[in-house]
């Protein structure tokens, strides 16, 4: 496909998104999974995020750090969707999100290690879908610099790249690895920031056993690009 082919298309895809999104900006706020917890399922529907709450921007800004000093504290079912939200969700009816993405790569999957198993965020749905069961925490973390607090944080996000467009266009191919990492820095610091907001910690880890989690999601060691750790601080 050409560069203009492609980008005639992208109106079309944009519709098809937004089309399988189950919500959009405009719904109204709800706190319904404030209190529940978390049912591990094989799927994990995730409430709508509450739109209105939050620490102002810079006040957000102002807080925003690298946090090593967790506790095991369950996240509520509400916490653990506005994380993801706030990571990478849909944020307008066209089924664009919250984060920027370069020529619609949205070439990032979000995969949410939890301690009853790892799941695959799906955008368009809202939802979490159980790709294995069982407690993988430690492949989020290396042998050589074990970090310990993964063990005991009951959320670990890995960011995994999805490049299997394969879009025969020259720009995206030229520019592809420096794209990838700004809608990644991107969807990192959204995270970071929404956990100021709701009172949690969070660290971004670069040192991660690739080798290891891509056999857990069974995807190339290449496409484990980074992970995240949110929690309870003690
Ligand atoms: C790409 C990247 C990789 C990082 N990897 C790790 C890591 O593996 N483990 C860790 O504890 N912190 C990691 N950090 C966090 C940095 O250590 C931290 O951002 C830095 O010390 C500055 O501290 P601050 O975030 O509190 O401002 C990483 C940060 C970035 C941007």
């Amino acid at each position: 496909m050409n560069r203009r082919t492609f980008l005639k298309s992208v109106p079309a895809l944009a519709m098809l998104a937004s089309a399988e999104t189950s919500f959009s900006a405009d719904v109204n706020t709800t706190a319904a999974g404030a209190a529940q917890q978390i049912t591990a399922g094989d799927v994990i529907k995730l409430s709508k995020p509450d739109l209105k709450k939050g620490t102002a921007t810079m006040e957000a800004l102002s807080k925003r750090k690298s946090d090593r000093n967790y506790s095991d504290k369950k996240l509520t079912l509400q916490q653990l969707s506005e994380v993801l939200w706030a990571a990478d969700g849909v944020n307008r009816p066209d089924g664009k999100r919250t984060a920027p993405t370069a020529i619609f790569m949205y070439a990032v999957d979000i995969y949410a290690v939890l301690p009853e198993g790892v799941y695959l965020y799906s955008v368009a749905k809202h939802e979490l879908t159980l790709v294995v069961k069982g407690d993988f925490r430690k492949d989020t973390t290396t042998q050589e610099y074990p970090q310990d607090f993964v063990y005991i944080t009951p959320l670990n996000l890995v960011y995994v790249l999805n490049f299997t467009k394969n879009w025969q266009d020259t720009a995206v191919n030229k520019n592809r690895d420096r794209w990838v990492a700004v809608e990644l820095g991107c969807i990192a610091q959204n995270v970071q920031l929404y956990c100021v907001s709701e009172g949690l910690g969070s660290v971004i880890r670069g040192l991660i056993d690739e080798n290891k989690f891509s056999k857990v999601i069974k995807v190339k060691p290449e496409q484990v690009l980074l992970a995240q750790t949110v929690g309870y601080l003690k």
